[in-house]
């Protein structure tokens, strides 16, 4: 089997604004020569996707957009971004499930996998976010609530994606599960999703996010299972984002 090529994502969330693209020239002269060993992507807010697509021009680094439509066809439908469009720009990748939209705006699994879907006919490459709650993993649930989660909301497609699997009470907080608990979801995550694509979840990259940050990078990039991660916070400033980075085994 052909490793799987490490993947380092940023999602800026809701922040920023467009003197904030400054960061991604920053960011790709801190990353240097990196950028041939691990795949960098940044998600802006959808209104700096296009402005950032040009910033991230020629530096090897890719940028992807935080959610999608569902609708494959152009439709009307106020206030959404279909995944035509988001590729129509540029972008490469979408962040698909994140648990602030689950939790915020009542997404379930089967609206994700409609979304991961219609990134995939896009020719997208979706991002889809799995995730337990604080109060799932202390009743002992996390694994079979990420196994569901996984299998509900992947499409049985032959393109490629991501998982990435963020523990819902990680995210924007101070704590992450220890290395031991991140290295089971994650074979929690390729099993559940060999149910769905078969063979092919051998090949599928899984990314830990929640809480990454320069100093346990490096820690939790050497969990088995980890091909990489899904950074807020961390993810707005081009040195913080660098060092997490450099953090990786795979870069230079
Ligand atoms: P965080 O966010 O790194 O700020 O915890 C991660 C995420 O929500 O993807």
């Amino acid at each position: 089997m052909a490793a799987r090529r490490p993947l380092i994502a940023g999602n800026w969330k809701m922040f920023g604004r467009r003197a904030s693209l400054a960061e991604i020239g920053a960011l790709s002269a801190q990353v240097g020569g990196s950028v041939a060993a691990l795949d960098i992507v940044l998600c802006p807010p959808a209104a700096y996707l296009e402005a950032a697509v040009a910033a991230a021009l020629g530096k090897g680094l890719a940028i992807g957009a935080q959610d999608c439509s569902p609708a494959i066809e152009d439709a009307a439908r106020t206030g959404e971004v279909s995944a035509a469009m988001i590729a129509d720009v540029g972008a490469r990748y979408v962040i698909v499930g994140h648990s602030e939209r689950r939790t915020g705006h009542a997404e379930g699994n089967a609206l994700v996998r409609d979304k991961a879907s219609a990134a995939i006919s896009a020719g997208l490459i979706p991002i889809v976010c799995v995730g337990e709650t604080r109060e799932q993993r202390s009743a002992g649930q996390a694994a079979t609530v990420v196994a569901a989660q996984v299998r509900e909301s992947t499409p049985a497609s032959d393109a490629e994606l991501i998982i990435a699997y963020e523990p819902v009470w990680a995210i924007g907080a101070q704590a992450t599960p220890s290395v031991e608990e991140i290295a089971e979801i994650h074979g929690v995550v390729r099993e559940s999703l060999a149910d769905i694509i078969g063979a092919r979840a051998t090949a599928t990259r899984v990314l830990y996010g929640g809480s990454v940050s320069p100093s346990n990078a490096a820690e939790i990039f050497s969990v088995h299972g980890v091909d990489g991660a899904l950074v807020g916070r961390a993810s707005l400033k081009a040195t913080d984002f660098a060092a997490i980075i450099l953090g990786h085994p795979a870069a230079k």
